[in-house]
């Protein structure tokens, strides 16, 4: 697989989270709030692999698409701020669906600038075969990427990767922990 690939993958899985979420009317606050958990989780980790891996790669590969790179972290920028207020948001709260839809609108656009502009100037300025390292390396980076939005913390190398790590790690490890809270509560809830 290529690194365009890869990421054109993620794009489709964020882009059916979303067509989902449109389906469901204001009744559905529970499952609204899964599906958002999980939107969450894609484009914090989405964002980061691309700021890591892909933006580095492209500018200097491409160093005419640098204003383009320059745009897309500052539309990653203000997707991460708001995934950080969904992020725990109670779904009963009257601006959510609304805060969802501004964040929806501005993916598509921020995807249809990648899909349309830089991924093909990337398929012709690399090699496929380095495509294909691009790629491996974007898998590397999706292992211990951050599941949750970090808008405050640097997006460009080299404080990104260490600070990505680090907040990878303890996201996971907090995922982690919630899950398993979750799962004893139900327990109880079953047995109760
Ligand atoms: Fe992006
Ligand atoms: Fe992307």
């Amino acid at each position: 697989m290529d690194a365009v690939t890869l990421l054109r993958n993620d794009h489709k899985t964020v882009e059916g989270l979303f067509k989902k979420f449109e389906k469901f009317g204001p009744d559905a606050q529970k499952t609204k709030q899964d599906l958002v958990e999980r939107i969450v989780e894609e484009l914090s980790i989405h964002a980061a692999i691309e700021e890591q891996v892909l933006y580095p790669a492209a500018r200097q590969a491409v160093p005419e698409a640098t204003d383009e790179v320059l745009e897309a972290l500052e539309e990653h920028h203000v997707v991460k701020w708001t995934l950080s207020e969904l992020d725990g948001m109670d779904p009963a709260d009257e601006r959510y669906t609304a805060k969802v839809t501004v964040l929806i609108e501005g993916v598509r656009h921020h995807v249809k600038e990648e899909e349309g502009e830089l991924f093909p100037q990337l398929r012709k300025a690399m090699k496929r075969a380095e495509l294909e390292e691009l790629a491996q390396a974007l898998e590397a980076a999706k292992k211990v990427a951050p599941t949750h939005p970090h808008p405050r913390a640097p997006d460009t190398p080299p404080g990104n990767v260490a600070a990505g790590a680090a907040a990878g790690a303890l996201d996971r490890a907090q995922d982690t922990g919630k899950r398993t809270v979750r799962r004893v509560l139900a327990r109880a809830r079953g047995h109760g």
